[in-house]
């Protein structure tokens, strides 16, 4: 696959190309930096409001904190595509020009978005109902930056008013090098399937990439978007947070590559955010490592209420050891798991 200036090629070479989708609360410096490592072609980032990029505050400097990507251009690692919206076209361009000063290799613009509260500010899938202005927010951000421009999208307001291919025309037209495509519509949110029909048409009607999206689970899945479609790549968002090895071309890993994962993101995320925040965003996320393992919901609920770092590194070594096969507890997440390890699905 090409964006602007850049050339990916899957992590093995049986495999589709496959990137981070950008996701809000987990897009993070440190789980990027592992997604890449283990083979995404592409990382996407927590998504920014335009009007945030000036703020001073530690959490905003955080999020805009794109040195990863010096990593990732000195070991070609992957790719840095640092995520904008809003409803102010040029504070967009503008914010556009900041992430490519902080070293984004990639600047992806917003337009899927479906959260009521953003898309009735006139921001993320809100675009989709004015083609013109979403038009002239992908092209002035062009203009602005000389790093490639890609959109992240979905199908269109709802079933009776599905515009996919007419935004891909609008985003080649504006200068946009790449389009993702998350495969419902905004009406649906997260409810029902994704619909991939409509990506393999996209594919058919675009002479830029179309990165497919939406509901892979695992390797199978991925392979068989990228059949069935003809996508230039394969975007992975929640399948990754419970399995970052999907990008090296595995469903999963043993239990002790998952304990000495885990270990090491709790303590990069203590370095990076203070032990305090660092492990209150981690463990969370770790949770989803240890699902379907044995005494996994044991487990779970320990790393849930665990606040040290010393504590949770103690309690996953304790773990670090051969035993049975999964109860049915361990498979399944009780209501107040599933609560606490609840995840506000942004895109
Ligand atoms: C926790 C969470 C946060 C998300 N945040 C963003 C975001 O900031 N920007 C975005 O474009 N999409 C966001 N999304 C949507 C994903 O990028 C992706 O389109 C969606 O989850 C479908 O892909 P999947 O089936 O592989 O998860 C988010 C999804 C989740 C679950």
């Amino acid at each position: 696959m090409q964006i602007g200036p850049y050339q990916l090629s899957p992590y093995k070479p049986d495999m589709p190309i496959l990137t981070l989708a950008p996701m809000a609360g987990v897009g993070n410096w440190v789980f990027r930096l592992i997604c890449a490592r283990l083979g995404a072609g592409l990382v996407g980032v927590e998504f920014i409001n335009c009007r945030s990029i000036g703020l001073r505050s530690r959490k905003s400097l955080q999020m805009l904190d794109f040195s990863d990507a010096q990593i990732y251009a000195d070991t070609r690692l992957s790719l840095l595509a640092a995520q904008i919206y809003g409803n102010d076209i040029d504070l967009i361009a503008n914010g556009a020009r900041e992430f490519e000063r902080r070293g984004a290799q990639i600047v992806d613009i917003n337009f899927g978005c479906s959260v009521p509260k953003i898309v009735e500010k006139g921001c993320g899938a809100a675009y989709l109902r004015d083609l013109d202005r979403l038009y002239t927010a992908v092209q002035r951000t062009v203009e602005a930056v000389s790093v490639p421009v890609i959109v992240k999208t979905r199908l269109g307001w709802d079933d009776s008013d599905i515009n996919i291919l007419e935004v891909i025309k609008r985003c080649e037209d504006a200068g946009a090098k790449a389009v993702a495509i998350h495969a419902r519509t905004v009406v649906q949110k997260y409810k029902g399937q994704a619909n991939w029909d409509w990506i393999a048409r996209a594919v058919e009607n675009s002479s830029i990439p179309i990165i497919g999206n939406g509901d892979v689970l695992d390797l199978a899945g991925a392979r068989r978007m990228q059949r069935e479609t003809g996508c230039a790549a394969v975007m992975i968002g929640r399948a990754a947070m419970a399995n970052p090895w999907i990008f090296s071309g595995r469903d999963g890993a043993t239990l002790s590559e998952r304990v000495e994962l885990a270990l090491e993101q709790l303590q990069l995320m203590a370095d990076y955010k203070g032990e305090r925040v660092g492990v209150l965003e981690t463990r969370k996320h770790l949770a989803l490592y240890f699902k379907s393992l044995p005494r996994a919901s044991e487990l779970r609920q320990q790393l849930l209420t665990t606040t040290t770092l010393a504590g949770l590194a103690d309690l996953l070594a304790a773990w670090n050891e051969p035993d049975a096969t999964p109860t049915e507890d361990d498979l399944t997440l009780s209501p107040a798991e599933a609560e606490a390890l609840a995840w506000g699905g942004n895109g």
